[in-house]
């Protein structure tokens, strides 16, 4: 495990690879400007088929950029971005997806009034015929989506149903199951579980789980730090643009992790600061050491 301010790039990504399997996506030392604004800076991140990398942080902590390079929405401005060892620089999203790098959005580019099968498909219709009057091959659609989706564990009654009618955890599913179908070695998940209830992200998480056993490599971005646990195989956090921890699950507790990302040094200077209001009783509050109880090795100061 790493922390900020104690090494460079370079030996995070070692961290963050299985000891076999070669990492399909690399950044070292990776950053991104935007124009003035430094959204990211010296960030290292492996993402190894069969693992789960979760990555946190805060509101403006640099989790969208970071996956709007992989993702070839946005270029990098510093460092170095590998897939399969070798240096990219995407200028569209499309390159990221001939190399296997698919994302899943939060607001799912769906149509919510079309059947489910039809939205497995979408962009990627299948069609039988000669041309000029090729037609679309409907029923080979829906049964190649119900294949799918029960090869995921999806089980669906009725793949005609508008998929606006499912279940918020039922389109994030039928998303991953999509690009698992349609060849995705890299999977990116930006947010999933934010807009659902627990029992609806105890479904997203069970197909997140299902697409890293299908030997995909998963990137599952998130604020929640007990979703992360349950299913990741190594965390970054990042924070005001840079990673303050990577650590592998045998690296680091829930406890510590949930402190990292709750701020633990920022909690207590907040508890020392209610302590001057009247009325809140800060004895109440969980103890500064617990709150700022450092992972594993203390974190090194930061500049
Ligand atoms: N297109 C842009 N132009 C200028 N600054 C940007 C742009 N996109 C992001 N930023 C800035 O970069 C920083 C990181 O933003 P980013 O969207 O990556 O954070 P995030 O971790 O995804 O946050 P959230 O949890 O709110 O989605 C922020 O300070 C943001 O204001
Ligand atoms: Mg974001």
């Amino acid at each position: 495990m790493t922390t900020n301010g104690s090494t460079p790039g370079a030996t995070l990504t070692k961290d963050t690879a299985p000891e076999d399997g070669k990492p399909i996506v690399e950044l070292r030392g990776a950053g991104k400007s935007y124009g003035n604004v430094r959204a990211l800076h010296g960030v290292s991140l492996a993402v190894s088929p069969s693992r789960v990398t979760c990555v946190l942080g805060d509101n403006g902590a640099g989790k969208s950029t970071l996956i709007k390079i992989i993702s070839g929405l946005h270029q990098h401005t510093e460092g170095e971005f590998l897939v399969d060892g070798e240096p990219v620089h995407f200028t569209t999203p499309r390159e990221a997806l001939d190399k296997g790098i698919a994302t899943v959005y939060q607001d799912l580019a769906t149509v919510p009034l079309m059947p489910v099968w039809r939205n497995f498909f979408l962009g990627s219709e299948m069609t039988k015929g000669p041309w000029p009057v090729r037609r679309l091959d409907i029923a080979r659609m829906k049964k190649t989506a119900d294949e799918e989706l029960r090869a995921m564990g999806i089980v669906l009654d009725d793949l005609d149903q508008p998929i606006g009618t499912l279940s918020g955890g039922q389109r994030q599913s039928v998303a991953i199951a999509r690009a698992v179908y349609f060849g995705a070695r890299v999977l990116i998940l930006d947010e999933p579980t934010a807009a659902l209830g627990v029992k609806q992200s105890g479904v997203v998480l069970k197909y997140i789980a299902a697409a890293r056993d299908r030997g995909l490599g998963v990137i599952f971005i998130t604020h929640n730090p007990h979703h992360a646990y349950m299913v990741g195989d190594h965390f970054s956090v990042l924070r005001l643009g840079t990673m303050e921890l990577s650590a592998s699950r045998d690296e680091v507790s829930l406890e510590e992790l949930t402190n990292h990302m709750a701020g633990g040094a920022e909690l207590a200077a907040l508890k020392h600061e209610l302590a001057q209001v009247r009325g809140v009783d800060v004895d109440e509050l969980p103890e500064e050491e617990d709150l700022t109880a450092p992972v594993a090795a203390a974190p090194e100061e930061t500049s």
